[in-house]
């Protein structure tokens, strides 16, 4: 396959990734059985992970998304806000937050504060990539985790840098000199 210039190095392929959600899948059908959880996925980011994971799910469970602004650029800003809110009420619902990637653990925390202040029956998050080295809150480490990688700044299957890349069907490293000109 031919791999954007902009990339230094990849680190998962869509191959695995594929298999990874079929994991995934199976185990959250298991876990999820005759509950229909609704999955909330972080825009923009979570919207290809979540598309390929739900092929996989084998009960009920109905969709939604939430907007929360959190970066700018390749650092965290610290700051977060709902841009765009769920549909739906999760009072007495078992929620399932569908994210790309979890670094400082700042946004999810938020999220999951949210929904359990909404009284959500359970909160639990299904996260594609972890960066367990970035974190820096406890209270947000998911459930259930794809792919655990370096600190790193990595593009692709939805992850942005700019709004760029989100369309790559793999992960990558990006290359320093794209985010140090
Ligand atoms: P956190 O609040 O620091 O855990 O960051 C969560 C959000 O930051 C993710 O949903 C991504 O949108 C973004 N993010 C964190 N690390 C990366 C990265 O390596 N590449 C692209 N976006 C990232």
């Amino acid at each position: 396959m031919k791999i954007n210039p902009c990339i230094e190095e990849v680190l998962i392929t869509s191959e695995m990734i594929e298999k990874k959600c079929k994991e995934l899948g199976e185990i959250i059908t298991n876990d999820y059985q005759g509950k229909t959880p609704i999955l909330i996925g972080l825009l923009k980011g979570a919207v290809p992970f979540m598309a390929e994971l739900i092929k996989y799910i084998d009960c009920d469970v109905e969709l939604e998304f939430i907007d929360v602004s959190s970066y700018q650029g390749v650092s965290s800003t610290g700051e977060i806000k709902i841009v765009r809110d769920i549909n739906c009420s999760v009072g007495n619902r078992h929620v399932l937050l569908v994210d790309d990637i979890v670094d400082t653990g700042l946004t999810l925390s938020e999220v999951i504060k949210t929904m359990k202040n909404r009284n959500a029956a359970s909160v639990e998050t299904v996260t594609l990539v972890d960066k367990p080295e970035g974190r820096k809150v406890k209270d947000a480490e998911p459930k259930y985790v794809g792919y655990t990688i370096p600190n790193k700044f990595v593009v692709g299957f939805g992850l942005d840098y700019n709004e760029l890349y989100r369309n790559l069907p793999y992960i990558g490293v990006l290359k320093r000199s794209i985010y140090e000109k």
